[in-house]
């Protein structure tokens, strides 16, 4: 009888629950504040192209090209988005927009706040691979006056209020998108979520952001999708770079959690601009580099300080600590010739000969000493065996996705942590 009770009331409970869900899925709109999170999966830029693994990593590698063209020539600015430039070295979330809900690839990139994506009737548009999203073919969309005190610093209009609507003008540094801001019903894995504004690009820098439909910011200003949902927090695991078919999860809201032990936190650095982290040294193996303890601050000026960016492939480190990097792997491999790669460091291997085994790099931030297994900080090219770092003069260093791969990775956004932990992504 007992057990009877039991199961009755198990399955009462069950039926609650999915009484409750669906209830939650309809009503998502009205009770935002109750946002419960979504599960969403990321897709690999790119994949839908035949790349080889040549020109997997040089796609990925022409925005660091132009960074390092325009890094010495500009001049730090403290508020904007870390640079982005086309290349298949990107993970794309799928967002539903309008009603009906239209799908797109956008770049889910943690070093920026602003969604948008391209917009009929397009001015300067590059070409993407789902149809162009068109207000007026929506019956959800907002618009939004350019005397928005919101969103002051980005709104510009040529007409007085209230008859002119807020156009904007976003740059990342070397790439840019144009439209008007605008608010939308967004649909995550059936959840809705009305209201979310976003840029309905007109006109953007083409040769930057092509493989996508635009940009999805994960940052921390007020803006980025985070904070517009109000997440507490948000996780991803990161597959292996080169398993470009696999998909990876990203998790917004409660959900986001870490499984297991294993997991290390460190806080992130009190500015609100990036995720800033404060990393105080880098080892390999129990070779502990001398790297000046000024290499990764964040200075008054805004510049230097080191972030983690989901939309950066990468990792850029500061010149003097890259050098020292450089020079511990340069230490470490000795019998085979150096050769020029797309990378600054490259070795070139025998065919068919596997690469020598280097112990793991360590980047000890505040409080957490994060892993970095050789397959996350070497990369094989075809014959070639380089160092998949570059240098970044002496302005912001940056923890690209290729140094992510296979971790879970949780920005706890209300704590002001990052959480990680390792997992073999590709099995998850
Ligand atoms: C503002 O947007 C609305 C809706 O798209 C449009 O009807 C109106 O003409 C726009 N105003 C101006 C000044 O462009
Ligand atoms: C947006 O700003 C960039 C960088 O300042 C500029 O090159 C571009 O022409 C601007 N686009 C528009 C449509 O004004
Ligand atoms: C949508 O959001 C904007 C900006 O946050 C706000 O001003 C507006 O009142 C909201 N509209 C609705 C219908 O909730
Ligand atoms: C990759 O393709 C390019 C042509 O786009 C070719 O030149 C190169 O040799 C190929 N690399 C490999 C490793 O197959």
């Amino acid at each position: 009888m007992q057990t009877i009770t039991k199961k009755n009331k198990l399955i009462l409970s069950k039926k609650k629950m999915r009484t409750l869900l669906i209830m939650l899925i309809f009503f998502a709109p009205l009770i935002l504040s109750t946002f419960t999170g979504v599960r969403t999966d990321l897709t690999r830029a790119g994949s839908n192209q035949k790349l080889n693994t040549t020109e997997l990593i040089h796609h990925a590698m022409i925005r660091d090209k132009f960074r390092h063209t325009n890094l010495y020539s500009n001049s730090p600015s403290i508020t904007s988005p870390v640079r982005k430039d086309s290349s298949f070295g990107e993970y794309l979330m799928t967002l539903s927009i309008g009603t009906p809900a239209l799908k797109y690839p956008a770049i889910a990139d943690t070093g920026s706040d602003l969604i948008w994506t391209q917009c009929q009737p397009c001015k300067s548009c590059f070409e993407q691979s789902t149809t162009f999203y068109d207000p007026s073919k929506s019956s959800t969309v907002g618009i939004i006056p350019c005397n928005s005190h919101t969103y002051l610093n980005l709104c510009t209009g040529n007409y007085p209020p209230p008859l002119c609507n807020c156009t904007y003008n976003y740059t990342y540094g070397t790439g840019w998108t144009s439209g008007t801001l605008d608010t939308e019903k967004f649909t995550f894995n059936q959840v809705q979520i009305p209201n979310i504004t976003f840029g309905c690009s007109t006109s953007s820098d083409k040769r930057y952001f092509s493989g996508s439909s635009g940009l999805v910011g994960l940052g921390r200003g007020p803006l980025s999708l985070i904070s517009q949902l109000g997440a507490t927090k948000f996780s991803y695991r990161l597959t292996s770079f080169f398993d470009i078919k696999s998909t990876s999860p990203l998790f917004i809201g409660p959900v986001a959690t870490l499984p297991g032990n294993g997991m290390k936190s460190t806080s992130f650095v009190n500015n609100r601009n990036h995720y800033y982290l404060s990393l105080k040294g880098i080892s390999i193996g129990n070779m502990a580099l001398l790297i000046p303890s000024s290499s990764f601050a964040l200075k008054s000026d805004g510049s230097g300080g080191f972030i983690i960016d989901s939309g950066t492939t990468y990792t850029s480190l500061q010149i003097e600590a890259y050098r020292q990097v450089r020079k511990a792997i340069s230490s470490l491999v000795k019998n085979l010739p150096t050769t020029v790669g797309q990378f600054d460091l490259c070795y070139q291997l025998q065919s068919g000969m596997p690469p020598p085994s280097l112990p793991n790099m360590v980047l000890h931030f505040n409080g957490a000493d994060m892993e970095l297994p050789d397959s996350n900080y070497m990369i094989m090219d075809g014959n070639l065996w380089c160092l998949a770092m570059t240098a970044s003069g002496n302005l912001m260093s940056i923890l690209g996705n290729y140094q992510q791969q296979n971790k879970h990775i949780l920005y706890d956004v209300a704590n002001e942590m990052l959480s990680f932990m390792s997992a073999l992504c590709d099995k998850l």
